[in-house]
């Protein structure tokens, strides 16, 4: 069952077209993720589906609700993370979630009740009474979360979940993302981590220019990806040469430079080694490593995308 239905989705700024009429439904039980570089329109879209951004023209249903024209009832079953926090920086981690509580009209008990709960699930309990702006980042995130989820909402809305946070509040965020989802809730997540999108998610949507490019089943997009056969040779030097070499005597086979060192032979049969290193030692080349490469979503991302994935990641650790 669709639990949100979206169709023609666009969004644009004067003559700038941010999100290009977008057409994608998530149902019930899913971890969608939008996966897409800088500047793809993931912010844009996630905020035109909680209603923190207005949307130009289609539609989005939520649960039946028709989120255009009544986005406030729609928001009762949704929790939103965005990238930014919206959290009051004077206010300790408790009354910041218990506040959240009474705009949901929880009763004073029940809140309290549940903002312990959440603190000890975000692994917050032992900072609970110091004000949000003495947290880390990964700390300010991971209230923000527990905020998002006090009302058990049906489906969670997350903006980069994992970016620029530390390592170790990135794994308890994945962790409780998968908790919540194995309890039932929805999640909708944007990234522009390909491996996290791959460990986290059923089902992705990559995003490039405001269009989705390419939206099936995480199965679906690796099955296409692991048919494929990679081995990669790591050499002395003078790879350029080799390339041009290799491709005239095994012209069946694809390649790729990935440094001064390093190129990958791709196939869509098995690699036959024994020729292709009969050719380093013919151009007396001393060749360091061979391995195979299992295909992962990062093939199926470049290849569909033509985006680098190293330009994904650097784009990530920048933030
Ligand atoms: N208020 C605005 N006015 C004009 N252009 C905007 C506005 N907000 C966003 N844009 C543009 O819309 C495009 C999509 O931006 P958006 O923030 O949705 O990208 P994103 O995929 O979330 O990127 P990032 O990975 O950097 O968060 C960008 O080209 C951006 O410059
Ligand atoms: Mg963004």
């Amino acid at each position: 069952m669709n639990i949100l239905e979206v169709k023609n989705l666009t969004k644009r700024y004067g003559d700038f077209t941010a999100v290009a009429g977008i057409n994608f439904a998530v149902k019930k039980g899913d971890v969608f993720g939008f996966l897409g570089p800088n500047g793809a329109g993931k912010t844009t879209t996630i905020n035109m589906l909680t209603g923190l951004a207005k949307v130009t023209e289609g539609t989005v249903f939520l649960a039946g609700i028709d989120c255009v024209k009544h986005m406030k009832k729609a928001q009762e079953l949704m929790g939103i993370v965005p990238d930014e926090s919206n959290l009051y920086p004077e206010m300790n981690g408790l009354e910041n979630l218990d506040f959240c509580g009474a705009l949901y009209g929880m009763e004073k008990k029940e809140r309290n009740r549940k903002a312990w709960e959440l603190l000890e699930q975000v692994g917050l309990k032992e900072a609970a009474k110091k004000p949000f702006k003495a947290y880390s980042k990964g700390m300010k995130r991971r209230l923000t979360i527990a905020a998002g989820i006090i009302h058990n909402p049906d489906i969670l809305f997350l903006d980069e979940p994992t970016t620029g946070i530390d390592v170790e509040s990135a794994r308890h965020i994945r962790k409780l993302l998968i908790d919540l989802n194995k309890s039932g809730t929805t999640i909708f997540l944007t990234t522009h981590y390909i491996e996290e999108a791959e460990r986290l998610c059923n089902r992705i949507a990559f995003i490039v220019d405001g269009k989705i490019v390419k939206i099936d089943s995480t199965e679906k997009l690796l099955e296409t990806a692991q048919r494929e056969k990679i081995v990669q040779f790591s050499v002395d030097n003078c790879i350029l040469e080799l390339q041009g070499i290799l491709q005239q005597t095994f012209p069946e086979y694809k390649y790729k430079v990935i440094d001064e060192q390093t190129i990958r032979v791709y196939s869509a049969e098995a690699i036959d080694l024994i020729p292709i290193i009969e050719v380093f030692k013919d151009n007396s080349l001393t060749l360091y490593e061979a391995k195979v490469i299992k295909p992962s979503l990062e093939e199926v991302f470049v290849k569909i995308t033509g985006i680098e994935a190293k330009k994904m990641k650097n784009e990530g650790g920048k933030k």
